[in-house]
């Protein structure tokens, strides 16, 4: 499929934005800087913090704390890698139903519990198997993204 440019311009701290990549709901999640200080504190509870399974591959520029080129910006596919629904935004941290007390913001799978931080890393003894896909892209510009 041909590749998306998204303008990236207009989405605040705390926001996501949704565009279609080959079929597949891309997330662009602008995380704040509360959001980020929070991701190292998820490490020791998930399945694989530094994205070295193979399942969905994590680009070279991606395999770091935040999976993504620039620390704010997450750019990942939101298709839940166990059977395919699409996890909902649980961007608060703290306690919510079906989510521990010590949650730091992310995605929850609707479909079986899955539960993703907001780098879109799996948490451990959930039925998905691998972190949220980290789709090919680059920045064109500070505000242009091309995805694909
Ligand atoms: Fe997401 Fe099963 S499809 S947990």
């Amino acid at each position: 499929g041909a590749a998306v440019e998204v303008d990236i311009s207009s989405l605040k701290p705390g926001e996501k934005l949704t565009v279609e990549w080959r079929g597949k709901p891309v997330w662009i999640v602008r995380r704040t800087p509360e959001q980020l200080a929070a991701l190292p504190k998820n490490d020791t509870q998930l399945a694989d913090p530094d994205s070295k399974r193979t399942a969905y591959p994590t680009p070279a520029y991606a395999k770091n704390e935040h999976r993504s080129i620039k620390p704010e910006y997450f750019v990942g596919v939101g298709i839940c890698s166990h059977l395919g629904c699409s996890p909902s935004d649980k961007f608060q941290a703290g306690p919510q139903p079906s989510l521990p007390d010590d949650w730091n913001g992310g995605f929850l799978c609707p479909c079986h519990g899955s539960t993703f931080d907001l780098a879109g890393r799996v948490f451990k003894n959930k039925p998905a198997p691998d972190n949220l896909e980290v789709p090919p892209h680059m920045y064109l510009s500070d505000t242009k993204l091309l995805i694909g």
